[in-house]
Formats: C-alpha cells, sequence, structure tokens
C-alpha cells in the first residue's frame, strides 16, 4: 500500500486518507497512523522532478527518520492515554464522594436534651447546656474533618466546632462568611492555656443553614477591603457596620446614651423631644440648613436649646438627646452636618452650679460607661490608655487662655499673636488642650464671638458667662452658658446679630412671663465618643455620617 506525504499541502490528522488528494505532512505521522499490518510505501512530494504527479519514494535515511518519530508519537499517545484514564477514574471518584458528602444528611438528634435558644451573650455562662444560637458568620476555618466558626449575633462571638459528619458534609462546604446559620450544640469550657471568647466553645451537633451569603468575587471580603479608601469604605458602610471596630463603638455609644440618660435622672432633669424642623436659629445664620416647608422657609434645627428654655416653667430642668443640623463646609475631624446633641437646660443657678453640673454629669456619665459591663471592655480594647476625668476640672478663662497661648507660641487664624476678641479656632484648640493634657472648662469668652442669649459676667460686661468643655485629644465637647434674662438684653442681642425677634416672640415670653437665672449646654455625642473611644475622626462615632459631600447610604 502508498501512503502519500506533502509537507507543504499535506495534514497531520487521523481523518487524512493518505492518498495523493489528500496526503499526509510528515512521514512519521503517517506511519504511526498505518501501524497495523505491513509498513506501507511511502511517497514524499519532490516539487522539481518529474515523477508520479511530483511523488517520489522516501529515501532511506528519511525512512528511517519517520520510523523514529513514529516510535515517539506512539509513546505520546501511550501516555495521553494513561492520564487520560487516571482523570477519568478521578473524576469518577470526586462524584462518587460529592454523592456521599450529600447523601450525609445534618439531622439533629432527637435523643438529644432539648436546645434552649439563647443570644451568644448568654452562652458564656450556659456550660455543659445543649443550647441553639442564630447569627452570622464571622470567621470561619474548614478542612476535611473539622470545621471553625465564629459566630456573631450583636451580643457577643461565639467559636464553634463542627466535626465527623458535619464537618464532612457537602452543606459546610458552601458555608461562606457572613452567612446566617442556627447552631444546636453544647457549651464547652475551653482548656486552660485556650482563649475563645467567653472562655467557652460550642460543640456543634446540628446545625442548619438560614442564609447563604455570596462567594466569589461578590463575597464579603471583596466588598469591604482593609486599607481601601475611606469614601469607598463608606459607600459600604451598612457591611462596615459588621467589623470588630465600628460595632464595639457603636455598643460603647449606646451605652454612653443609656449612661447620660441615667445620670440626667439622679440630677432631677426631664426628658423632651423638641421639633427639629423649626424657623429661629441658634448659632448663627451660617449653618442653618434651609428648608421649603409647604412654601415657608423653615430649618433644621442647630439646637434644641431655646425650646428646652420654654420647658423649664412647666418641667422643671430638662433634656433632651436629639439631632442637630449643621451645614458646615468644613472637613475637620470633628464637624458632621448632622449630629446626635445631648443638651440640658436648668433653672435657678448660677454660674458656678451650672460648672459644677456640666463638670458632676461627664464624670459619673464615663464612670458608669467604664462599669457597664459590654462597653467597659471595649473601651479598654479600643483606648487602653484611657483615664476616667476626675472632678474638679482645671478652670481657664478665656483671657488667661489668650495669655498661654502666646506664652507657647501658638498663633492665632491669620498666623499672629492671640488678642483679646479672637476666636480660638480648631487648631489653636487642640494644641492648647493636648499639651496641658486634662480635661479643661473654658470660661468666659467675649461677647462679641459668641451667640446672641450668653448673660455677660455682671464683674466684667466684656464676656459672657459661658464655657467649652476641652478634651485632650478632641478639643471642644461641650458648648454652654447662662442666658439672659431680661427681655431688654436680649433685644439688644437680636440687635447685634441681625436677628429679626418677630419670630422669637415664643423665647422671648420666657423673660415676660416670670424670668428666672438659667443656663445650659450642649454636648456632641460623637464628639465624646471620639474621646472615650480614641478614635480619629467624629465620622467613626457615628452611625452613618454626614457630611459636605456625603449623605447616603
Ligand atoms: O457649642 P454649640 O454650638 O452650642 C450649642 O448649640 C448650644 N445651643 C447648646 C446648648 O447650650 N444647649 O454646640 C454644642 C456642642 C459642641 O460642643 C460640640 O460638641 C457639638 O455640639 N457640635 C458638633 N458636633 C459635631 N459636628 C458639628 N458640626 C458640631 N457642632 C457642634
Amino acid at each position: 500500500m502508498s501512503v502519500y506525504i506533502n509537507d507543504s499541502s499535506g495534514k497531520d490528522d487521523i481523518s487524512v486518507s493518505g492518498t495523493k488528494e489528500e496526503p499526509f505532512k510528515s512521514g512519521a505521522f503517517a506511519l504511526f497512523v498505518n501501524q497495523t499490518g505491513s509498513e506501507p510505501k511511502l511517497l514524499v512530494y519532490k516539487k522539481d522532478e518529474d515523477t508520479d504527479g511530483g511523488y517520489v519514494e522516501i529515501s532511506a535515511s528519511a525512512l528511517k527518520k519517520a520510523r523514529k518519530g513514529a516510535e515517539g508519537l506512539k509513546k505520546k499517545a501511550a501516555k495521553q492515554e494513561d492520564q487520560d484514564k487516571k482523570k477519568k477514574e478521578q473524576d469518577a471518584k470526586d462524584v462518587a464522594k460529592r454523592l456521599e458528602l450529600m447523601n450525609i444528611t445534618i439531622k439533629e438528634d432527637l435523643s438529644l436534651p432539648k436546645a434552649r435558644s439563647m443570644k451568644i451573650g448568654r452562652c458564656y455562662s450556659a456550660v455543659d447546656e445543649r443550647v441553639k444560637v442564630c447569627g452570622w458568620i464571622h470567621r470561619l476555618r474548614l478542612s476535611k474533618s473539622v470545621g471553625f466558626v465564629v459566630l456573631r449575633d450583636g451580643t457577643g462571638y461565639l467559636q464553634a466546632v463542627l466535626s465527623g459528619d458535619l464537618a464532612k458534609a457537602y452543606q459546610t462546604g458552601t458555608l461562606t462568611l457572613e452567612s446566617t446559620v442556627k447552631l444546636y450544640g453544647t457549651v464547652r469550657k475551653l482548656p486552660d492555656g485556650k482563649t475563645a471568647p467567653g472562655g467557652v466553645e460550642l460543640d456543634v451537633d446540628y446545625y442548619e443553614i438560614v442564609g447563604l451569603a455570596p462567594a466569589g468575587d461578590d463575597a464579603f471580603t471583596n466588598r469591604v477591603q482593609e486599607g481601601a479608601d475611606p469614601s469607598l469604605l463608606l459607600d459600604q458602610r451598612h457591611l462596615m457596620l459588621r467589623g470588630e471596630t465600628l460595632s464595639a463603638v457603636m455598643k460603647v455609644r449606646a451605652a454612653l446614651l443609656k449612661a447620660f440618660r441615667r445620670v440626667f435622672d439622679e440630677e432631677g432633669l426631664t426628658e423632651v423631644t423638641p421639633p427639629c424642623m423649626v424657623q429661629t436659629q441658634v448659632e448663627g445664620g451660617s449653618t442653618l440648613f434651609k428648608l421649603d416647608y409647604y412654601g415657608e422657609e423653615a430649618f433644621l434645627t442647630q439646637s434644641s436649646q431655646l425650646y428646652l428654655e420654654t420647658c423649664l416653667s412647666s418641667l422643671g430642668d430638662v433634656y433632651c438627646i436629639q439631632e442637630s443640623f449643621r451645614a458646615e463646609k468644613s472637613h475637620t475631624r470633628r464637624h458632621l452636618s448632622e449630629y446626635t446633641h445631648i443638651e440640658g437646660e436648668l433653672a435657678f443657678l448660677d454660674f458656678e452650679d451650672l460648672l459644677t453640673h456640666i463638670e458632676r454629669l461627664i464624670t459619673s456619665t464615663v464612670q458608669y460607661v467604664l462599669e457597664d459591663s459590654v462597653a467597659g471592655p471595649l473601651i479598654k480594647q479600643l483606648n487602653p490608655d484611657f483615664k476616667a476625668p476626675q472632678m474638679p476640672f482645671m478652670r481657664l478663662e478665656y483671657k488667661d487662655a489668650i495669655t498661654w497661648l502666646n506664652e507657647h507660641g501658638i498663633k492665632n487664624e491669620e498666623n499672629e499673636e492671640f488678642k483679646f476678641g479672637d476666636d480660638i479656632a480648631e487648631a489653636a484648640e487642640r494644641k492648647m488642650t493636648d499639651t496641658i493634657g486634662v480635661p479643661i472648662l473654658l470660661t468666659k469668652f467675649p461677647v462679641a464671638i459668641k451667640s446672641f442669649y450668653m448673660k455677660r459676667c455682671a464683674d466684667d460686661p466684656r464676656v459672657t458667662e459661658s464655657v467649652d468643655v476641652l478634651m485632650p485629644t478632641v478639643g471642644e465637647i461641650t458648648g454652654g452658658s447662662m442666658r439672659i434674662e431680661s427681655t431688654e438684653e436680649l433685644m439688644a442681642g437680636f440687635t447685634r446679630e441681625g436677628i429679626d425677634a418677630s419670630a422669637y416672640y415664643w423665647f422671648v415670653d420666657q423673660r415676660r412671663y416670670g424670668t428666672c437665672p438659667h443656663g445650659g449646654y450642649g454636648i456632641g455625642t460623637e464628639r465624646i465618643l471620639a474621646w472615650l473611644c480614641d478614635r480619629f475622626t467624629v465620622r467613626d462615632c457615628s452611625l452613618y455620617p454626614r457630611f459636605s459631600g456625603r449623605c447616603k447610604p
């Protein structure tokens, strides 16, 4: 039998017949596909020969080479066949294994004691009890024989172990971070030397998947990546809140507000909830958010102070914990456009009483937060060097602060020496506070740099009975003052600030219908938290921070 070879038009393919019309490309391949029977005669195309259509019998040396090549192809084919066979066997094994794992049914053993449903925080003291806990998978480590899960439910973290069939089961392999599960098992005390939250571990005997979170590109860890641009992380704030640091700050925040309410109660103040949509300003027109209120001009409140003042005559001393709004264009680390404002107002007291009340409020509240079983340890974790403030706080009059700043070479906003009447802006104020290193009651600011309602000091009418509480690392956390008692003086304040007094008739009436000495203050929740939790910015202390350029999610 003759087989034709043409190294320019031929093809080395098993579908090729090897005829003159359909030649092979190489002699090696021609011999390789014609292994059965006697060796065929190979005819090779030679362009310049005058032979049968250009084909001549292969030379002895080329035939030897073709035979060697065919041998190589044979070996290669055998190897490939072997590999294919092994892969097929492995695939079959994998399918069988998967079927076997899929067949592992995770079933609750009903002969076990009934599991008591509880939140993670309670599990720590339920040693040797069979419990059911529901939550989100915070951490996950799976191997063939054992699975470690750290479950989170907002009350704490619980280390759980899946072993035996539970670890092997196909469904366990599908678990991802942030999936929700219900775990059933026995709480075991951890042996000495091992650590896990609460000193316990859950020995899981059964579990159910409630909702699987995405894997792959959309996996949780791809949505919130540590060190990513802060703006991108803020877009993912709803997921960031699941992280340990942010959720810890939010827990301290809850404890802080609870502690404030407790101290307000001890101090005899009643909680009220004034409106946030208003038609008056408190802290200057430049930071007002305007809104169209059914065709009338209205604002989002800057402070509930004026409303609190109206409650004194009916409810006595009052407080509120309410959102305040400031259209602050500045992107500083301590300004938000919306913040939670803790405000108190007290009647029949003098400036000294007010200062002492503020000191007591802050020290007692901080003490309660530190004693709180949840928040106390979290503050230790977030701010290990935090020292609770002690009464009395250092008192520093504005005029003495000006001297102090000049003595320490700190300049004003114009990069000049401070002079009486200058505003002590954020940077200078923080430098001073950080250098002094203890809480300061900075008092008696000049009339011109404070609001229209502040009472003047009897012994120096250039200054007001006003106070800012300054804390190291943050600066001002509280602003307060005694309020003007007389109608005439208040009217003069409106005129000085260019405010139309007619919209404030209800506020003025407090002076007309039985005036009294009174004073109050406002505390920025996010600022006091930044100090307590050692956060760089108030943005880290707000659930969904608002500042210029950000009003989502
Ligand atoms: O000093 P402020 O402006 O005082 C008042 O609003 C008074 N009317 C309060 C009162 O006497 N009832 O604000 C009080 C506190 C500040 O010390 C600061 O902690 C916080 O509110 N604060 C802000 N926090 C975050 N972002 C802002 N833009 C803030 N502006 C004020």
